[in-house]
């Protein structure tokens, strides 16, 4: 039973790994998300500045509509938010996370 168990989360993590690579090579938008941005931006909150979260309303106040909006505001975020350079998350990846961000928080 343990075995089983243990292929079981190996299998899971080997799709997890594949649907990765299927959208060319990197983590998928949500994955990175979860790991660059949850932890400020739960849900699509904001636990720093609550003024700011990245529903439309909000972020459309301040000009933030694209995932190209989205991929740039990170590289020269406002106050409270650190900065995400291309040696941290590249370009491709900023986009991806950026698609997600438009399309999960509404
Ligand atoms: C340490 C906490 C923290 C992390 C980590 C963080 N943010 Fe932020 N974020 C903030 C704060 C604080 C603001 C408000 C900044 C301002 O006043 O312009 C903000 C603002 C934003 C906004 C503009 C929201 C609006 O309503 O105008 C977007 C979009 C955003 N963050 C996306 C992201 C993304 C994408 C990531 C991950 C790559 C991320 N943030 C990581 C704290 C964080």
């Amino acid at each position: 039973m343990r075995r089983r168990g243990a292929w079981a989360a190996m299998a899971a993590g080997m799709a997890l790994l594949a649907a990765g690579c299927g959208r060319g090579g990197g983590a998928t938008g949500a994955a990175l998300f979860a790991t660059h941005c949850a932890g400020c931006h739960p849900d699509g909150g904001n636990t720093v500045n609550p003024k700011k979260t990245l529903r439309p309303a909000d972020r459309q106040a301040n000009g933030i509509r694209t995932a190209d909006d989205v991929a740039a505001f990170i590289r020269n975020p406002g106050q409270g938010m650190p900065a995400f350079p291309p040696g941290v998350i590249p370009p491709g990846d900023a986009r991806r996370i950026g698609a997600y961000v438009i399309a999960a928080f509404r």
